[in-house]
């Protein structure tokens, strides 16, 4: 069938495949297996996850992943900046998948969790950036198209946030500057979680308290169809 969606012929002769819902409620790690599964028109591997932390998508994963993260500590193989890449051969990869900070610093993060160092959250993201991350997309894509196989896959996990009073859209921030770098977006997957966060700090609410995030799925190529 030369396409990389199971497919099958049903008893009446129709062809059947396995479907890809857009609300997703496991795990970051099983989306990853389904998207390369759905929408791989290469072989996604190797695989860069170009801001790998704890490497949490891949706990159990059998794929080839080279890490990179801009912080030691996490001793990715490459520490390095994604919005330079250097040293990275271009047209290496198959997949990159990319998870940035959400949020800036939160300032008052005393918690045993460590929520802001955890999950990178030490990036500038004051008025001089608008109270947003968008800023860091557009030179990563650049790096992402350069280092990308032909037709390979660009995953990127955005979260919309609340900063300074103010709701900002970095979901449509990043699928506009991906079209902008020559990427062709085909599909947005909303991922939902169980339960909300639980903070005592906010006595009042004025923005619906978030579940979600997005997965966008873009193609270093011209085509969304296989
Ligand atoms: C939300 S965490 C990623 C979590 C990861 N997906 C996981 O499952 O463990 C974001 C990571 O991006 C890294 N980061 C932030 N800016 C970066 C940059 N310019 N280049 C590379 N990594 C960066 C942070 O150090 C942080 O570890």
């Amino acid at each position: 069938m030369g396409s990389a969606v199971t497919q099958a012929i049903s008893s009446n002769g129709t062809s059947t495949y396995e479907p890809l819902s857009s609300v997703w409620e496991g795990s970051d790690g099983e989306l990853l297996e389904e998207m390369f599964r759905f929408y791989a028109t290469i072989k996604p591997e190797p695989i860069l996850d170009a801001t790998y932390n704890a490497g949490r998508f891949w706990k159990g994963s059998r794929r080839r992943i080279t890490s990179m993260d801009i912080d030691p500590q996490y001793k990715p193989m490459i520490v390095g900046d994604n919005r330079k890449m250097t040293g990275v051969p271009s047209a290496r990869y198959g997949a990159v998948v990319y998870d940035p900070p959400h949020v800036g610093p939160q300032g008052r993060d005393k918690s045993k969790k460590r929520f802001d160092v955890d999950f990178g959250a030490t990036v500038e993201c004051g008025k001089a950036h608008d109270w947003n991350l968008s800023y860091l997309y557009p030179p990563f894509l650049k790096q992402a198209k350069r280092v990308l196989k032909p037709e390979g896959l660009l995953l990127a996990k955005i979260t919309d946030m609340v900063n300074n009073h103010r709701s900002k859209w970095p979901h449509c921030d990043f699928m506009r500057m991906a079209e902008e770098a020559g990427f062709t977006v085909c599909d947005l997957i909303i991922k939902v979680r169980t339960g909300p966060m639980v903070s005592n700090k906010w006595e009042t609410a004025h923005h619906a308290r978030k579940r979600h995030c997005f997965w966008i799925v873009c193609r270093n190529g011209e085509d969304c169809e296989r």
